[in-house]
């Protein structure tokens, strides 16, 4: 079967994490701009759930199966990653159906993305610890290009 490589793997993630911060910040535009006449956009903040997702998928089936087979400590951090990804998910489910049912308050629902931002910045943070350690996959696993930022 075909399986990416490390460094590929490391390559989609920090892509992924430069959108994910991207789109962050447009959330965060659109949470800024809005005012007590108009509400925010809150289209941005569902787009950056959905990256979110598609990028938690990408690293359940491509990175924390490479995680686990790294070395004795390896199925710890995939572990971690993985857990960290259930949590996010669920809330994530309940952020879109709190901005789709429009049944709390705007002040509320601002305040609840804005909780959201927050740690899905810390959570980035901590993962890129992990992937972009030296020996996250392993001693075997060479890696062939500098990853910026
Ligand atoms: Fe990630």
């Amino acid at each position: 079967m075909f399986r990416l490589t490390p460094n590929d793997v490391r390559v989609r993630v920090h892509e992924d994490h430069v959108e994910i911060r991207s789109r962050v910040q447009e959330v965060r535009d659109a949470l800024r701009d809005a005012s007590s006449a108009s509400p925010p956009r809150w289209g941005p903040a569902l787009s950056l759930c959905d990256a979110v997702e598609r990028h938690m998928e990408f690293e359940d089936a491509e990175l924390v199966p490479l995680l686990s087979a790294a070395d004795a400590w390896g199925s710890v951090r995939a572990g971690s990653v993985a857990a960290n990804h259930r949590v996010q998910g669920s809330i994530i489910i309940a952020l879109r159906e709190d901005i789709r049912a429009g049944v709390r308050s705007t002040a509320e629902l601002v305040d609840e993305i804005r909780w959201f931002l927050g740690a899905l910045e810390r959570d980035l943070e901590s993962e890129e610890d992990v992937v972009f350690a030296d020996d996250a996959f392993g001693e075997e696993a060479v890696v062939s290009e500098q990853i910026d930022g």
